[in-house]
């Protein structure tokens, strides 16, 4: 999958298709138990792996606000912890007016522990993209190379 950028954006090149769809609609509904009462910025995610299972997550605040939790690495280790490995898209869903890509940390472990995904961002205000987590995080960490 290849994307691009000019001064404005990241261009998906690849559609949506229905199974981002259905994944949008499961990180709607984890976007709902976000507890973000410092914020207020809710967040949704649903990560699917390659055997079809998806797992959701919400992000979670503390009042200790460095121990906030993202969505996208509550999904991913509700994932881990269940035993899922191979994972195909990550939907983060948020009410943003601009699209909500993850956070540094969160591309870091996706990169990890899922390798080059689908990065589907969504908003009711600001549409849908898919991406790469390749082109999200160019020149990786990997403590292999
Ligand atoms: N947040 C996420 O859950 N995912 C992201 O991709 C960006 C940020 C959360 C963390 C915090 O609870 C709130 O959004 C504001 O940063």
């Amino acid at each position: 999958m290849r994307t691009w950028e000019c001064c404005c954006s990241v261009f998906s090149i690849r559609m949506s298709n229905e199974a981002d769809d259905g994944l949008i609609a499961h990180a709607v509904s984890a976007r709902e138990q976000a507890l973000a009462p410092y914020s207020k910025f809710k967040v949704g995610a649903a990560l699917l792996t390659a055997d079809g299972r998806v797992f959701t997550g919400c992000n979670i605040e503390s009042a200790s606000y460095g121990l906030t939790l993202c969505a996208e690495r509550v999904a991913l280790v509700k994932a881990l912890s269940e035993g899922a490995r191979k994972f195909k898209s990550i939907a983060v869903v948020t009410s943003a007016p601009t699209l909500t890509a993850p956070c540094g940390a969160c591309r870091q472990l996706l990169w990890e522990y899922c390798g080059d995904i689908a990065v589907v961002l969504n908003s009711p205000g600001a549409g849908q993209k898919v991406i790469s987590l390749a082109d999200l995080f160019p020149d990786p960490f990997d403590a292999e190379s």
